[in-house]
C-alpha cells in the first residue's frame, strides 16, 4: 500500500491489520513516534491523520485514508514548529519518552484552539500520560506556543 507521511509517499508491503506504529517505526524508520502501552491508553504513539490525533499503536494501517504527520515533520505545519520551539525554550521534557506524543496532541489542540485555557489544555491532553509528571511544564509550553503563534 501507499502512504502519505509528512508529505512524502512510501510504498509498504504489510498486512492491512498491522498497527500504523509498527509501519512507521519498523518499515519506514520513523522512530520518533514511541511505543508505550500498545493499547491506546498512554498517547506516546500519537500521530496525526489529516490533522487529527490518533493512537498509531491501535490504528490498523489498512484503515489509513489520508495524510499522516509524525513528529519528524519539523516545521511543517508551522504550528508544530512553534510547539517544538516552546518545548525547547522551557526545557519541557524530563526523560522525554512521552514527549513526541505530547507535542502531537498539543499541536492538534492549538490548530483547533489557538488560545486555550488551562482547562482546555488539561482536557485535550488528558489522554497523554507522562510518568515523569512533567504536566506543569507541558501546560506552560502550550501557552508559550500559543503566544508565539499570535506574534506571527
Ligand atoms: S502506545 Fe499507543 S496509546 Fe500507548
Ligand atoms: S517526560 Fe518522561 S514520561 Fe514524560
Amino acid at each position: 500500500m501507499k502512504l502519505n507521511i509528512n508529505g512524502d509517499y512510501h510504498e509498504v508491503d504489510v498486512e492491512a491489520d498491522m498497527p500504523l506504529l509498527w509501519v512507521l517505526r519498523d518499515e519506514i524508520g520513523l522512530t520518533g513516534t514511541k511505543f508505550g502501552c500498545g493499547i491506546a491508553q498512554c498517547g506516546a504513539c500519537t500521530v496525526h491523520l489529516d490533522g487529527r490525533p490518533i493512537r498509531s499503536c491501535s490504528y490498523p494501517v489498512g484503515n489509513v485514508k489520508g495524510k499522516i504527520t509524525t513528529i519528524e515533520s519539523v516545521g511543517d505545519p508551522d504550528i508544530l514548529s512553534k510547539v517544538q520551539e516552546a518545548w525547547i525554550e522551557l526545557q519541557t521534557p524530563q526523560c522525554g519518552y512521552c514527549q513526541s506524543g505530547q507535542i502531537m496532541s498539543a499541536t492538534a489542540l492549538l490548530a483547533n484552539n489557538p488560545n486555550p485555557t488551562d482547562e482546555d489544555i488539561d482536557q485535550a491532553m488528558a489522554g497523554n500520560i507522562c510518568r515523569c509528571g512533567a504536566y506543569p511544564r507541558i501546560r506552560a509550553a502550550i501557552h508559550a506556543a500559543a503566544n508565539a503563534m499570535k506574534e506571527v
